[in-house]
């Protein structure tokens, strides 16, 4: 069975509401998507398995663990997951990067699947699906959907707001989910945005309102 952890610390906190606050300009708001997405990275990255190897320092031989056998993949859903990417392959170098395109129509909010390129290995590998907002579900519940069908098990999401029904949505499909969030809100508003949230993640990291 899968968690819900919502990441609290106090720069994850502070950071969150310099994002959320609609004087914060694309500049700005996209640094510190990047660098809370880095801090939550830390935390949904703790269970990664390690192997012990033997390195030499200038001292002496030594016993010191490093990361074990699969490797991972951070798939962003398009526009907004993108936002994400630096900060966890800043920690992650080695990390292998998916695409899905998704869109929400806005009339019914249910997703619209556009574009998706997944690395060859995706099922051999650990998956980071990130996107700033889950808010009905349906994106983020469809890309998991997509990426087991390509062989991927081993899948966490990572967001940094959601609304309580997203959450159990992506839980009914997928319980076998780990979900990282730095902050679950209160609800979702008439048109499907997260409240209080931070508006439309795509158009304040991209300047396309
Ligand atoms: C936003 C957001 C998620 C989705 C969340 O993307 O980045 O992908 O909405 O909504 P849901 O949980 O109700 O599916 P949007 O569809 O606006 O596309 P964009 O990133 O290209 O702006
Ligand atoms: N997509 C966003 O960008 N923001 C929301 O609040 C909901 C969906």
């Amino acid at each position: 069975m899968g968690k819900v952890t919502e990441i609290k610390h106090p720069l994850i906190s502070h950071k969150l509401s310099m994002i959320r606050d609609k004087n914060t300009g694309a500049k700005n708001f996209r640094e510190l998507v990047e660098e809370v997405s880095m801090l939550m990275a830390y935390e949904a990255t703790r269970d990664l398995q390690t192997k012990e190897v033997e390195i030499e320092t200038p001292i002496c031989k030594t016993k010191c663990c490093v990361l074990a056998g699969k490797k991972v993949a951070v798939v962003p859903i398009l526009r907004a997951g993108l936002g994400m990417v630096n900060g966890i392959i800043n920690l992650i170098p080695a990390a292998k990067i998916g695409h899905i395109g998704l869109y929400r129509d806005e009339e019914t909010l249910k997703p619209v699947e556009y574009f998706c390129k997944l690395p060859q290995d995706i099922a051999q590998r650990d998956v980071i699906v990130v996107d700033p907002m889950l808010a009905t579900g349906g994106s983020a519940a469809d890309a998991i959907t997509l990426l087991k069908k390509r062989g991927a098990s081993k899948i966490r999401l990572m967001c940094l707001i959601a609304s309580p029904d997203g959450i159990n949505t992506v839980k009914e499909m997928h319980p076998d989910i780990d979900i990282y969030i730095a902050s679950i809100d209160e609800k979702l508003n008439e048109h499907g945005y997260i409240v209080p949230g931070l508006g439309d993640a795509g158009d304040r990291l991209f300047g396309t309102k």
